[in-house]
């Protein structure tokens, strides 16, 4: 291969023409994402002065090339790709399903089977954990993501390549691997799905919002990915977990064990994985699962076995449309049945009046459960549920207790009626357009809203006003002494001195809470305030991006979505928060009062945590655990809930478990409680 050598702009050898593809390619990428952040997200990660520069040199360099531009190059589109949510996608291999196995009997037949065919052959199984979500097919063309598409029937899915750009566990362009070749299409498998935390999160907003709430993670995660609104889907958390390839696959590995350490060196999250060579070693670890299971982040619904080398694979082949190589073995459903004593309406925060089953008390997953939410009265209806009827109910991992449904139902059923009147105070009961919910009329005069609303505000995790009980509170509201958050400043509390439980230790006690909080962070001060849809973690998100509550109030709602978890629903809710006059007076009243939210200081980005994501585990001897994630985030830091290959740092406490081993695994950086202090200036010495 002799070719006359040439100069840097005249790409005439092999490897100048190689190195300008290559940067070609990564140059198109590049552009791809901020089109998608400008066109898609309306939130540009770069000024558009950065972005015209991008794309000259990428013209540049594109006609020193001097190769026929593709049609898909960012210098021949203006904008982003035209939009293709939900049309048809065929996969280029199918995507098979798992067969169940519900008891050990099923495993054991599975196993033999597998013998039987196989023959005097040793082989080993990989035991993964089931996760609760839905499959996706990841199409990657050249080593950049092309199409995401849902499972659909296996065969033809729906496009969801816009929301998948959303997960931040899904990388647009593989990372190389030393001595792997990618093929030019690789389809990856995986488990797109939401962890526990984000479906907590997820529900309270929808609840608040008097939308219907999503019944388990699964529901959640499929309902965030089909948003025509890829924003949406950003501000809902996905998490994506690979366990599988398609077409191209083969390529990577000869075996499960080795084909997933490949997919995580291309950058994908795997989950933690086991061999086994028996089937009692199978159950081992079954059972281990199913104790990990609680603690777990996200929810897993059994374990999978698969035979783990590709050839045997092959030769096993599948039945219909699985596998015989593989099986979910199923943890037993935690279901009971107990009887519905009564059916209580309860009003909340914000007015939204929820029916509630109050039942005979029930032991579901070890915990004892009396009672549980009917979501609203379209729900209730559908599961039949009436006084004294026997119910099922479930409770999945340490998701909320749910009634799944009224059992022997009887013919002829009528819906118990809805209120006509608020329970509490009395005052008419309205519906929001397109809400199912139906909410009292009479905001802060009403006396279950107002106790809710006092009671989340000096709340734990909010103002953590120690001594301002929900009894002094309801009596104080009972009384008409407090009809306002601002007023919890204002009262004189010495005139309740002989009220029972009060007593003079316990007013100053009080006085001292209240002194207290009048500092709290400003990320606790906006929780407490009660804004719909900012919950705990947009709190800490608002704050840290806007620093000071002045600039909260005046941001619109582009610079508010602007803000990571943000979508246009929270924007719009801020918005109109701080376009009301009465919250207005209230902040005015409680700056009166001395409470004066701490400012943010600007995070100094030469701190070793800005921008790292860490993962707490363990119990802390020195610091609640709240408090540490409270002060990370303050430093610039991520604290997340499951240790993943984008994890930067480990803080293990006492006690460490499994995110411990899979920190190690992975070759994180594992520090202590000494550490953690130290980082957070907290530490004596
Ligand atoms: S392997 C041929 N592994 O379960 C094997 N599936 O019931 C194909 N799932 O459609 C799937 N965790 O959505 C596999 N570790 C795991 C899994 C898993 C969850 C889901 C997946 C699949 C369904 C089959």
């Amino acid at each position: 291969m002799s070719r006359p050598t040439g100069s840097r702009d005249d790409p005439d050898t092999l490897t100048d023409r190689t190195s300008l593809s290559q940067e070609i390619e990564s140059l198109r990428a590049e552009l791809r994402q901020h089109n998608y952040r400008y066109y898609i997200l309306d939130d540009p990660a770069i000024p558009d002065s950065e972005y015209d520069q991008l794309l000259r040199r990428l013209e540049t360099l594109e006609q020193q090339l001097g190769e026929a531009v593709p049609d898909d190059s960012p210098t021949r589109l203006v904008g982003a790709p035209p939009g293709h949510t939900f049309a048809e996608r065929k996969h280029g291999e199918a995507l098979l399903s798992l067969a169940n196995a519900f008891n050990e009997d099923e495993v054991e037949a599975f196993d033999r089977r597998i013998r039987d065919i196989l023959g005097d052959v040793d082989f080993s199984y990989i035991v993964e954990p089931k996760i609760d979500g839905l499959a996706v097919n990841l199409r990657y063309e050249n080593g950049t993501l092309s199409v995401a598409a849902t499972r659909g029937d296996g065969r033809v899915g729906e496009d969801v390549t816009d929301n998948i750009r959303t997960i931040a566990d899904i990388p647009w362009r593989l990372a190389q691997i030393d001595g792997v070749s990618l093929p030019e299409v690789l389809e990856v498998r995986g488990e797109v799905y939401m962890s526990k935390e984000a479906f907590a999160a997820l529900n309270e907003r929808q609840q608040e919002a008097g939308d219907k709430p999503f019944a388990n993670p699964r529901n959640a995660a499929a309902g965030s990915l089909r948003q025509l609104d890829a924003r949406v889907t950003r501000s809902r958390r996905l998490n994506f977990f690979a366990y599988g390839v398609g077409l191209g696959g083969e390529n990577l590995s000869t075996g499960q064990l080795k084909l997933l350490h490949a997919l995580y060196g291309l950058g994908f999250a795997i989950q933690q994985l086991e061999q086994a060579t028996s089937v009692n070693q199978l159950f081992e670890h079954y059972r281990a699962w199913q104790e990990k299971r609680p603690e777990l982040p996200y929810e897993i619904d059994g374990v999978v076995y698969k035979v783990d080398d590709f050839a045997l694979q092959q030769r096993l082949g599948a039945v219909a449309r699985s596998p015989r190589w593989a099986i979910a073995h199923k943890f037993p459903a935690e279901e009971v049945v107990t009887t519905v004593k009564h059916i209580l309406w309860q009003v909340g925060r914000t007015g939204v009046i929820t029916p509630v089953a109050d039942m005979q008390p029930v032991a579901v997953g070890g915990v004892m459960v009396s009672r549980a939410t009917l979501h609203n009265a379209e729900e209730l209806a559908r599961k039949q549920v009436y006084e004294g009827c026997r119910v099922l109910v479930r409770r999945a991992g340490d998701v909320i207790p749910e009634v799944l449904r009224a059992i022997d139902i009887e013919a002829g059923y009528s819906p118990p009626e809805t209120p006509q009147a608020c329970p509490v105070c009395g005052a008419a009961v309205f519906r929001l357009q397109d809400e199912v919910a139906i909410r009292c009329s009479g905001g802060l005069s009403c006396p279950a809203q107002l106790k809710e609303r006092l009671r989340h505000f000096v709340s734990r995790g909010a103002m953590d006003i120690e001594g301002m009980g929900e009894k002094l509170i309801a009596r104080l509201v009972d009384e008409g002494l407090l009809r306002s958050i601002a007023g919890i400043y204002e009262l004189d509390y010495t005139q309740m001195l002989d009220w029972p439980g009060m007593g003079e230790k316990k007013v100053n006690n009080l006085y001292a809470a209240l002194d207290a909080s009048h500092r709290r962070t400003l990320a606790r001060f906006l929780f407490a305030l009660g804004v719909r849809h900012v919950g705990q973690a947009t709190a800490a998100s608002l704050a840290q991006h806007f620093g000071t509550l002045s600039a909260l109030a005046e941001a619109d709602a582009e610079a508010l979505i602007a803000v990571p978890d943000i979508g246009p629903e929270v924007a719009a809710s801020i918005r109109s928060f701080f376009s009301e006059a009465h919250n207005i007076e209230v902040l005015e009243r409680l700056f009166a009062a001395g409470v004066m939210p701490l400012e943010v200081e600007q995070v100094a980005s030469d701190h070793v945590l800005h921008g790292k994501t860490v993962v707490l585990t363990g119990s802390f001897e020195h610091i609640p655990r709240r408090v540490a994630q409270e002060k990370l985030r303050q430093l610039g830091a991520r604290p997340v809930g499951s240790v993943s290959a984008k994890t930067d740092i480990a803080i293990a406490g006492e006690k460490a478990g499994s995110k411990l081993s899979k920190a190690r695994e992975l070759g994180i950086d594992v520090v202590d409680e000494a550490k953690l202090l130290e980082w957070l200036g907290l530490s004596d010495s």
